[in-house]
């Protein structure tokens, strides 16, 4: 493979953009916001900045990582001739097969069709085109620079040759995949996503406050970050949307999301994204200080 397309810039399009640039691959970044790539382009610039100040990589490395990124608005001239699209758009289902009808149309034949999707039916996405065959689940984990593992999905149809060639990308770019099927959630979120969204049901039943609730999983189970915090990294919105997914997708009231978590994401509170969620991030990215809304 030598050229693939992003579809959206966001927290996952700007990752798995800076991953397989650095690796030599020329990648067409593809949103419909020029805000949104000028912004993921500075999040690759900072995140190679890190690298370079830890040794990691040479400036020169920097360098040619950015030179393999162009940018685009228009999604003809982003996806054409290229050998892999990866798609990281918005997490719902609309969008998503809009998406997949229009790649379908102006790709060409060879093309892969990967979709980024935390949870919806790879299945459901590949009806949207005529290649079926084609299209596959490549989910990345967040941060993508740093995180090994990309839980790779096939769908109804998707070929065995197109799983290896998939599987075998993943292993180049250094991270380990793993081949799960194809079920609401697949295996990250439908074991994530529950805990997330007890973690904020406890929260609201005001069993304990946010950093109580984050200390306790941190220090208590050894995680490396509490679920408030995490869940404000993955955005709350995007995890509003999976749960909904599995909602919908296993008719299991179990999976509902937490009323506090739908009035948050209603309210504009995503999270780091946006500048506020469990915690406050208007001044920085850390979560240092908890939202003034659950403090008291
Ligand atoms: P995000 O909200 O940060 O970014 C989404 C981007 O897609 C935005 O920049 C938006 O302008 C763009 N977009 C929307 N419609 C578009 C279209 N028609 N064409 C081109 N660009 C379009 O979302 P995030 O978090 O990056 O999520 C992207 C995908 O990755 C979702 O499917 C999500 O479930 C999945 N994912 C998210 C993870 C996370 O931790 N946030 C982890 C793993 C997967």
């Amino acid at each position: 493979m030598n050229t693939i397309a992003v579809i959206g810039a966001g927290t996952m399009g700007n990752g798995i953009a800076h991953v397989f640039a650095q690796k030599g691959l020329k990648v067409n970044l593809v949103d419909v916001s020029q805000a949104a790539l000028d912004q993921g382009l500075a999040t690759i610039t900072k995140n190679l900045d890190r690298m370079i100040a830890k040794e990691a990589i040479t400036p020169n490395d920097k360098k040619e990582c950015l030179h393999n990124i162009t940018c685009h608005t228009n999604m003809t001239s982003g996806v054409s001739q290229t050998d892999l699209v990866i798609e990281a758009a918005t997490e719902k289902l609309d969008v998503k097969l809009e998406i997949f009808k229009q790649l379908d149309k102006l790709c060409e034949a060879k093309t892969i069709l990967a979709t980024n999707t935390s949870s919806i039916s790879i299945t459901q996405i590949a009806s949207a085109t005529n290649r079926p065959k084609q299209v596959i689940g490549m989910h990345f984990m967040n941060p993508v620079p740093i995180m090994k593992l990309v839980e790779i999905i096939r769908g109804y149809d998707t070929s065995d040759e197109v799983t290896a060639a998939i599987m075998g990308l993943a292993k180049k770019l250094g991270k380990t995949p793993t081949e799960v099927n194809d079920y609401p959630g697949f295996v990250a979120n439908r074991i994530l996503m529950p805990m997330i969204n007890e973690a904020i049901e406890t929260l609201y039943n005001g069993v304990a406050g946010v950093e109580e609730i984050d200390t306790v999983m941190k220090l208590g189970m050894a995680h490396p970050m509490g679920p408030l915090q995490l869940a404000d990294f993955i955005g709350l919105d995007v995890c509003l949307s999976i749960l909904n997914v599995m909602y919908d997708g296993f008719k299991n009231p179990k999976y509902a999301p937490c009323p506090l978590l739908v009035n948050m994401v209603m309210a504009g509170k995503k999270g780091i994204k946006s500048g506020e969620g469990f915690y406050d991030y208007s001044k920085s990215r850390k979560a240092e200080k908890v939202s003034a809304q659950f403090t008291s």
